[in-house]
């Protein structure tokens, strides 16, 4: 247990990052909006392995939230929240102000086309923006790293990959397995907002995708037939309302043709006003 450095300012963050820098110390990094789980615990566990001084940012970016959507109820538990980077041997967490991470309205964003409007980006228009622009600016904030995702967000992880690819920046891009709750529910800020009911049928999401991958076991290669069969999984949970079910390529995210290599299902499904995703891959490489 270590009592991690909290910093609120940008130049705060840029002091203590360069003495780090200046003793030759490795940064890794963990962009997260807090309300901190397991599996935020896992990508600061592999930072921790990875580098010699990790950081954490914990930041709900107003940017990538629609008018509608749920900025306001979003959990916000810093105290907890140092607890929790203090377990994993966090060394910095930096908690700016929505003023100090938007001192001025922002005119420059950074879109990745056409990824930010298929899928999530299609039922959340503006949504992939905001998280490449403020990933973009952590980045620039945090400096040369290597920087931890989930693929439990996999659209987000493919756009900042892609991102930072695009425009060369000093960042390694890294990204962590989903971890689960027994039951295969994938951990999220957001599964709080489920009633028990709900909470009990959303298994239903793992069990869809376990469909899906044992329709491409058994040699199915047409992207709409493994779709189609995830969606009548999700229909079996009576409060469940399907958004998305597709197969994709694992890095363009858009069916063409037949499936064949590496191959992401990805799922979207509403319980109630409570959005969920999931996904899960496999490599056809071999005897596809
Ligand atoms: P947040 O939802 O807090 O997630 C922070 C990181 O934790 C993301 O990389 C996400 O993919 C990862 N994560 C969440 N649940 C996970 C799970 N069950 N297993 C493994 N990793 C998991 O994603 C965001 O915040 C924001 O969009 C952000 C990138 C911080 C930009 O604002």
């Amino acid at each position: 247990m270590t009592t991690p450095t909290l910093l609120r300012t940008v130049e705060d963050l840029g002091t203590v990052l360069g003495s780090a820098r200046a003793e030759g110390r490795s940064v890794g990094f963990v962009p997260t909006m807090g309300a901190l789980h397991a599996g935020h615990r896992s990508l600061m566990q592999r930072a921790a392995d990875e580098n010699d001084c990790v950081v954490v940012s914990v930041f709900v970016n107003p940017l990538q939230f629609a008018a509608h959507e749920d900025l306001d109820r979003y959990p916000r538990e810093l105290e907890q929240d140092l607890v929790v980077c203090g377990e994993e041997q966090v060394d910095i967490v930096f908690a700016p102000s929505v003023n100090e991470m938007y001192p001025s309205p922002i005119l420059t964003t950074v879109s990745v086309s056409p990824l930010h409007r298929i899928l999530d980006g299609a039922s959340r228009p503006g949504h992939f923006d905001g998280v490449a622009t403020v990933v973009a600016k952590l980045f620039s904030m945090v400096g040369p790293c290597r920087a931890y995702f989930g693929e439990k967000d996999w659209q987000q992880l493919a756009i900042i990959s892609r991102m930072t690819t695009d425009l060369s920046l000093p960042v390694t891009v890294r990204g962590c397995p989903t971890v689960r709750e027994p039951d295969g529910l994938a951990l999220s800020s957001r599964n709080v907002y489920l009633t028990d009911e709900q909470r009990t049928q959303a298994t239903v999401l793992r069990r869809a995708l376990d469909a899906g991958l044992e329709l491409l076991a058994a040699g199915m290669r047409d992207p709409e037939a493994v779709g189609v069969r995830m969606a009548e999984v999700v229909r079996t949970a009576s409060d469940a309302e399907l958004d998305y079910a597709v197969a994709v390529p694992a890095d363009t995210l858009q069916a063409d043709g037949d499936l064949s290599g590496v191959v992401r299902l990805l799922l979207a499904v509403r319980f109630g006003t409570t959005r969920l995703i999931d996904n899960d891959g496999v490599d056809l490489s071999n005897g596809s």
